[in-house]
C-alpha cells in the first residue's frame, strides 16, 4: 500500500511529479542535492494552486490539503520511510546508479524504487541495487508533469510483476494513464520524438530559417500542440542533449540518432531554455 512518496530532484520533473503526487493526497517528500531548489519548487507549486483556486478549478479545502501533503527533505535520508522514492535528477547513468546504490541502504526493502529516466536502461540502473532489484522499475511522466496524463511504466529484466502492478495502480490513482513499456532506450514516445528534434536542428542549420517560423508551420499547418524549437525550450535543451546522446550510444552511434551542434553550443553557453530565461526563445 502506497502512502508516502518521496521524489529525488525538485528540478523541471521533480517539482511536477511532487505537484501531482500531493493533489492526489499522497504524503510527499521532495529531496534535491541544492535546498534551494527544493524551495524554488514549492513556491512554483503554490503559485500554480493558487491559481487554480482563483480560476475557481481548485477549492480552498482541496488546496489546504495538498499543501499539507507536501513535505521538504533536507537529505537523502529523509526518505527512508518512504512508500516508493522516484527519481527526477539529471540525465546522468553514473550520478543515477551512484543514487540507486544509496537508496539501496537507505529505504525500506520493500520500497519501490522508481526512476524518471527519459532514456536509460532500466536493467542497467537496478544493477545498482542488491537488496531486491524487482523494485527497481521505470516510470516516464511527460512535461509537465502535473497535467500530462501518460506515463510510460517500464519493466526491466529483473522488475517484479507485483512492483508493475503497484506503479499502475499508483498512476491511476495520481489520474494518469500508465502504459506499459519495454527496457529499450528512449521507450516509446522519446524515441518516436527524437526525429521530431534531429530533422528541425537539421533545417534550421542547412537552410537557417527562423526557428519560429518552424514552429508555426508545425502548429498552424502540421496540428502539433507545440513546436519542436518551443517543446525543446520547455524541456530543457540540456536534458535534450542528454537524452539524444544516451539514444545515440544505444543504438551504436547510428547517424539519424546523431546530435546536434547547435544543441551542444547552447548547452556550453548555458542557453538552456525556459529555466534560465533563454533558449531557442527569450522568457
Ligand atoms: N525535462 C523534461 O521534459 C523531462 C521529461 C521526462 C523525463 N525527464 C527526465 O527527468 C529527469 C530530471 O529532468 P529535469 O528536466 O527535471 O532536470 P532538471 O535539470 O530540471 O532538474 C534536475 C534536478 O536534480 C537535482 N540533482 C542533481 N543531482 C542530484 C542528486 N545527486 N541528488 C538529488 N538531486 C540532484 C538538481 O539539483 C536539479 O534540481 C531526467 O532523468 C530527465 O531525463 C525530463
Amino acid at each position: 500500500m502506497i502512502n508516502k512518496i518521496g521524489i529525488i530532484g525538485a528540478g523541471t520533473m521533480g517539482s511536477g511529479i511532487a505537484a501531482a503526487s500531493a493533489i492526489s493526497g499522497f504524503s510527499t517528500f521532495l529531496y534535491d542535492l541544492f535546498p534551494e531548489s527544493v524551495d524554488k519548487a514549492f513556491s512554483a507549486i503554490k503559485k500554480g494552486w493558487q491559481k487554480l483556486e482563483e480560476k475557481g478549478k481548485l477549492n480552498a479545502d482541496k488546496r489546504n490539503a495538498a499543501e499539507g501533503n507536501l513535505q521538504k527533505a533536507a537529505e537523502l535520508e529523509g526518505l527512508a520511510d518512504c512508500d516508493i522514492i522516484i527519481e527526477a535528477a539529471v540525465e546522468n547513468i553514473e550520478l543515477k546508479k551512484d543514487l540507486y546504490k544509496k537508496l539501496d541502504k537507505i529505504s525500506k526493502p520493500e520500497a519501490i524504487l522508481a526512476t524518471n529516466t527519459s532514456s536509460f536502461s532500466i536493467t542497467s540502473i537496478s544493477t545498482a541495487v542488491k537488496n531486491n532489484p524487482g523494485r527497481v522499475i521505470g516510470m516516464h511522466f511527460f512535461n509537465p508533469a502535473n497535467i500530462m496524463k501518460l506515463v510510460e511504466v517500464i519493466k526491466g529484466e529483473f522488475t517484479s510483476e507485483d512492483t508493475v502492478i503497484a506503479v499502475a495502480e499508483l498512476c491511476k490513482k495520481m489520474g494518469k494513464v500508465p502504459v506499459l513499456c519495454k527496457d529499450t532506450p528512449a521507450f516509446i514516445v522519446n524515441r518516436v520524438a527524437r526525429a521530431f528534434y534531429g530533422e528541425s536542428l537539421k533545417i534550421l542549420g542547412e537552410e537557417s530559417l527562423d526557428p519560429a517560423l518552424i514552429d508555426t508551420i508545425m502548429k498552424e499547418e502540421g496540428s502539433f500542440a507545440m513546436g519542436p524549437f518551443e517543446l525543446m525550450d520547455l524541456i530543457g535543451i540540456d536534458v535534450n542533449l542528454s537524452v539524444t546522446k544516451s539514444v545515440y550510444e544505444a543504438f551504436f552511434y547510428d547517424q539519424k540518432y546523431k546530435p546536434s551542434p547547435i544543441q551542444q553550443k547552447m548547452v556550453d553557453s548555458g542557453l538552456l531554455g525556459r529555466k534560465t530565461g533563454q533558449g531557442f526563445y527569450k522568457y
